[in-house]
């Protein structure tokens, strides 16, 4: 694991769009495992702002994203599909259907899993593949468990994910208790891996993740075992190491 060590927040973000940047110029038709969450967003804008000044140019570039809420509508401004469109797809030369967000709203979740690992792997698999990381220690949906899920599957919220996420809801009970997430394997199967932290809160899961015990207790440890993983994290997140 290679650590980049960043100021602060916009410092992080900046670090890691680089990152994206260099693996959008190196080849241009690159498929991109994305994320949602706070962390990304300084990344998505320095992406856009880099397009703008036409440096970048993603018009063979085609996207996966990692999770979704259950149930909740694509119109939902809590939706990742909405998350997406608003925080990066509707501001770069994305090409129509190059966007890949599971479809929440499909109640045939075996399905709907089943039919995203097989697209991306017909596509040839994710280049890179970018990630945040939750208080628990989670990555995409994936919460702390017994074992390592495999691939692309329905999930149970943690009650500290959903409280973690209902800052972006009316209250707690609107958050949905359930979403559709990429397994630990299908991110395993990414041939590079960034994942951005940010801010004294995520220090303890960001320890554990680089420095604990590699368990399902703490899905991200599992990134310890991955050839290629670049981690960006500010000094507040790395303040425990
Ligand atoms: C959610 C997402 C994760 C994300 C995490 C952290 O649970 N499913 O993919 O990494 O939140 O989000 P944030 O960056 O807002 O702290």
């Amino acid at each position: 694991m290679r650590v980049v060590r960043a100021k602060d927040y916009d410092d992080m973000s900046r670090k890691a769009a680089m990152i994206m940047a260099a693996q959008v110029a190196e080849k241009p038709d690159s498929i991109l495992g994305l994320a949602t969450g706070s962390t990304p967003i300084g990344l998505y804008k320095c992406l856009i702002k880099w397009y703008e000044e036409g440096i970048l140019d993603f018009s063979a570039i085609r996207t996966w994203n990692l999770d979704e809420y259950e149930n909740l509508p694509r119109t939902n401004d809590q939706s990742y599909y909405y998350f997406m469109h608003e925080n990066l797809f509707d501001h770069v030369n994305l090409p129509e259907g190059a966007t890949h967000v599971l479809n929440g709203m499909n109640p045939d979740a075996e399905a709907e899993c089943a039919a995203y690992d097989a697209a991306i792997d017909a596509a040839g698999g994710i280049d890179i593949q970018l990630l945040g990381l939750g208080h628990d220690g989670h990555i995409a949906f994936n919460e702390p468990q017994d074992d390592f899920p495999a691939g692309t599957h329905c999930v149970e919220l943690n009650p500290m994910t959903i409280e973690a996420n209902s800052r972006f809801f009316a209250s707690a009970d609107e958050v949905p208790k359930r979403a559709y997430t990429m397994g630990i394997g299908s991110i395993m199967k990414a041939r590079k891996i960034l994942i951005v932290v940010s801010g004294k809160d995520k220090a303890e899961a960001l320890k554990k993740v680089l420095c604990g015990p590699v368990t399902p207790q703490v899905p991200g440890s599992i990134l310890q075992f991955h050839p290629d993983v670049t981690v960006v994290a500010d000094e507040d997140a790395l303040s425990l190491i």
